[in-house]
């Protein structure tokens, strides 16, 4: 029997015949991408094997980096240096924008996450890249920063790569959601998760219950409802999740909904959040919101956050778009002065999205 299942490349091709508008210089700088994630993705699976050749230092967020995020770090420059459709490039890893030397006349920009979830590389659990394509300034000859900071709603493509027990890249070029699978034996990216949706019944949430004395009131509350289980106003039991690993986190939404937490706290009021608004939280939102979910910081959409530096953090309120809106709905009767009550016929079924 004949067995044939799309690759990223005729994906890409297709795109172009449904989308006549597609760009094929988009195209091609989603390929470097994906070479980029393929090199990324032998390196994180040789461990210790590599880690000992890269030196490290504290990062601009302050954070002391792992081996491997300079390596990964390096493994997209590298890529992308001769990627004649890219003006330039934001890292997690780099102060500054890098101009790439041959795309002075590229028309996009690509800010990325190189290791997401770094922290727990020596754990041996999932990691991921995350990536994110914006237009650049038309006639743009000389990178400046300010050309990156664009609402997320301007992003034209964004993705993440998993390293884990398989290697997978999920991307959304603005029209749905599509997972591709890495056969390590032929070395190709295989569509497997075609039009990825995010389910809307769900009974998991994730957040770093550590940081609960820091959270905001409609946190809380939300939290204690989906503890309180079936004898609670919700009236089912919920499980709980953290992985400390945003890509994974993100592709359990997809897969089984839920609800996604790094909400505002008081633990460093100077951070506005814990996530990084270009690199995860706004292509992260991207995907949700293409697969049927909503992405709020609890006041705002964050696709329609307009950025004022490039490593600016953000909270962020991701999943299963009922979930998110009954979250919003408190952050809004809290901010009103109301009481946040169990019994409170206002978290019934109120929606703020379609008031
Ligand atoms: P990074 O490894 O790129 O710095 O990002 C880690 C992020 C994210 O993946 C995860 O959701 C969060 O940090 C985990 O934070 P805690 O360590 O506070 O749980
Ligand atoms: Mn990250
Ligand atoms: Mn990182």
């Amino acid at each position: 029997m004949p067995y044939h299942r799309a690759t990223l490349s005729t994906f890409l091709i297709d795109e172009r015949r449904r989308t006549p508008s597609f760009d094929p210089e988009l195209a091609g700088l989603i390929k470097d991408v994906e070479v980029a994630c393929k090199y990324i993705a032998s390196a994180v699976s040789r461990g210790r094997l590599v880690e000992e050749k890269a030196s490290t230092k504290v990062n601009i967020q302050g954070e002391e980096q792992k081996p491997l995020d300079v390596i990964a770090n390096e493994m997209v420059l590298q890529t992308c240096d001769s990627t004649e459709q890219l003006l330039g490039v934001v890292s997690e890893e780099m102060e500054n924008p890098y101009p790439i030397q041959r795309g002075r006349n590229g028309r996009y920009l690509l800010v990325y996450d190189p290791l997401d979830g770094s922290s727990n590389l020596d754990l041996n659990v999932t990691v991921g890249s995350i990536f994110s394509v914006l237009r650049a300034p038309e006639g743009a000859q000389e990178l400046k920063p300010e050309h990156f900071l664009q609402p997320g709603i301007s992003q034209v493509a964004a993705g993440f790569t998993l390293y884990g027990p398989s290697v997978m890249l999920v991307l959304t070029l603005g029209r749905g959601v599509h997972g591709f699978t890495l056969d390590r034996e032929v070395g190709t990216f295989i569509l497997t998760h075609p039009d990825m949706r995010i389910p809307e019944e769900t009974r998991e949430f994730a957040i770093n219950a550590s940081n609960e004395r820091f959270w905001e009131a409609p946190v809380r509350h939300y939290v204690e409802e989906c503890k309180q289980g079936k004898s609670g106003p919700r009236g089912v039991d919920f499980n709980m999740r953290w992985i400390a690993s945003m890509v994974a986190e993100v592709y359990r939404i997809l897969i089984r909904g839920g609800l996604f937490m790094y909400p505002r706290d008081t633990k460093d009021p100077s951070k506005g959040g814990r996530l990084r608004l270009l690199y995860e939280a706004n292509p992260m939102s991207l995907i949700v919101e293409q697969a049927g979910g909503a992405s709020w910081t609890g006041r705002e959409r964050i696709l329609e956050v307009k950025p004022t530096a490039l490593h600016q953090r953000i909270p962020v309120i991701l999943g299963s778009r009922s979930e998110v809106e009954r979250l919003v709905s408190y952050h809004h009767a809290y901010d009103q002065g109301e009481e946040l009550s169990f019994k409170s016929p206002l978290f019934a079924n109120r929606s703020i999205f379609h008031s």
